[in-house]
């Protein structure tokens, strides 16, 4: 599923000069991903061709030379090994430029989110995002100057297989009113609930072929939850940008999930990857980003609003991670775990509208989660690159 498939990796605003480097994870493949010489950004397997250790045990900074602190290999920003200590000691068919750093060979951008594959021959990033960069654009594209990142990454553990959360964030609008029925209280100023019904039959959900996904009430009045936001957004400027469908749309309140891993929630500026740690385990890294032409105090309310409702801590957060922790621990029983479970809200509901870009169905709906689940089965059964060479 995940060496063949597009891959988040970092935003372009974390690399700034060479040298800048971020360390991820492609599926369970550590990775480098850092800025050469040339201001080419580029990623590496995370692992010395000597006996394997990681070259570059920090979270992010700005380096020379990746240099493993087992034996002192030494690799440079190009991922070619530059130093070897007692190198007199290996043979003359030794050669420093057989046993450089394992590149990723694919390195796309869309929208300054930086993706990367691991399949020798990919379908390009545009072209595997299809509609649903329209989609991505609400949130990434609201002037030319894009976007940017605000303070660090935050990582915290779930338990839980990474497909709970990567589902949720591309189908399910379902749980919100029953899940974070008292955060929805909080925030609203009657104290009360909102009426699910009218967001239910208003909203859509964009069910995308390549398992992608994503989830909005459709309203003319959408609007950003935190007031400061909210007072600075242009929305004349957005509907002559973006049009009316998608400032009605998917600009504000929503979620959406680009397969396989990637998610992010608009309203509260939050992009994170669910890391797959083991079949019962996932790391969450969540950023959160903001229009760069955001002045300072709009920024610092787009971040308490999104560390709020969607930190490690936030009052939504906290609900979804439990849920998840739920369904993964009961699914570990020997009876549970063969008992087939109900995905068949909204079938045959997708449609194109007229109105949005691509297939949409209800906003109640699991299409976008059959979707995600059928491009998953077909990489689960379908073999590699590597797998089909002798
Ligand atoms: Fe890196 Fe030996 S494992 S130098
Ligand atoms: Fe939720």
């Amino acid at each position: 599923v995940f060496a063949p498939s597009w891959l988040f990796l970092a935003h372009a605003d974390q690399f700034h000069k060479p040298g800048d480097f971020f360390t991820t994870y492609m599926g369970e493949d550590p990775v480098i991903v850092t800025m050469d010489k040339n201001r080419v950004i580029r990623a590496y397997l995370n692992s010395c061709r000597h006996r394997g250790a990681r070259v570059c045990r920090a979270d992010e900074g700005a380096t020379r030379n990746f240099t493993c602190t087992y034996h002192g290999w030494s690799y440079d920003l190009e991922g070619k090994l530059i130093s070897v200590p007692n190198k007199d000691g290996y043979p003359d068919t030794f050669r420093t430029s057989d046993w450089g750093l394992v590149e990723v060979p694919h390195i796309e951008s869309y929208q300054g989110l930086i993706f990367g594959t691991w399949n020798p021959e990919p379908v390009g990033l545009r072209e595997s995002l299809g509609d649903m960069a329209w989609y991505m654009d609400a949130m990434l594209d609201h002037d030319p100057e894009g976007t940017v990142v605000v303070g660090g990454v935050h990582k915290w553990v779930l338990d839980g297989n990474w497909k709970l959360a990567a589902e949720q964030f591309a189908t399910d609008w379902y749980h919100v009113n029953m899940s974070h029925a008292s955060a929805l209280m909080i925030l609203s100023p009657t104290g009360k609930k909102p009426k699910e019904e009218v967001v239910h039959r208003t909203g859509r959900q964009y069910v995308d072929p390549n398992g992608h996904g994503a989830g909005f009430p459709v309203h003319p009045k959408n609007r950003f939850d935190a007031q400061t936001v909210h007072d600075w957004m242009d929305y004349d400027a957005l509907r002559e940008r973006l049009g009316d469908a998608r400032v009605e749309g998917p600009l504000t309140t929503g979620h959406a999930t680009v397969f396989p891993n990637f998610s992010y929630l608009p309203v509260n500026g939050s992009i994170r990857i669910w890391h797959p740690k083991g079949p019962d385990q996932m790391e969450v890294w969540a950023w959160t980003i903001v229009d760069k032409s955001m002045p300072e105090d709009v920024r610092e309310a787009q971040r308490l609003y999104n560390l709020r409702t969607f930190g490690p801590s936030g009052i939504f957060e906290q609900d979804d991670g439990e849920n998840w922790s739920e369904v993964q621990k009961i699914s570990s029983g020997f009876i549970t775990n063969g008992v087939p479970l109900n995905y068949q809200m909204g079938i045959g509901s997708e449609r194109h509208d007229g109105r949005f870009p691509g297939k949409t169905s209800e906003l109640y709906s699991d299409a976008a989660g059959r979707s995600f689940y059928a491009r998953w089965r077909e990489l689960m059964s379908t073999p590699a690159w590597h797998e089909e060479t002798p």
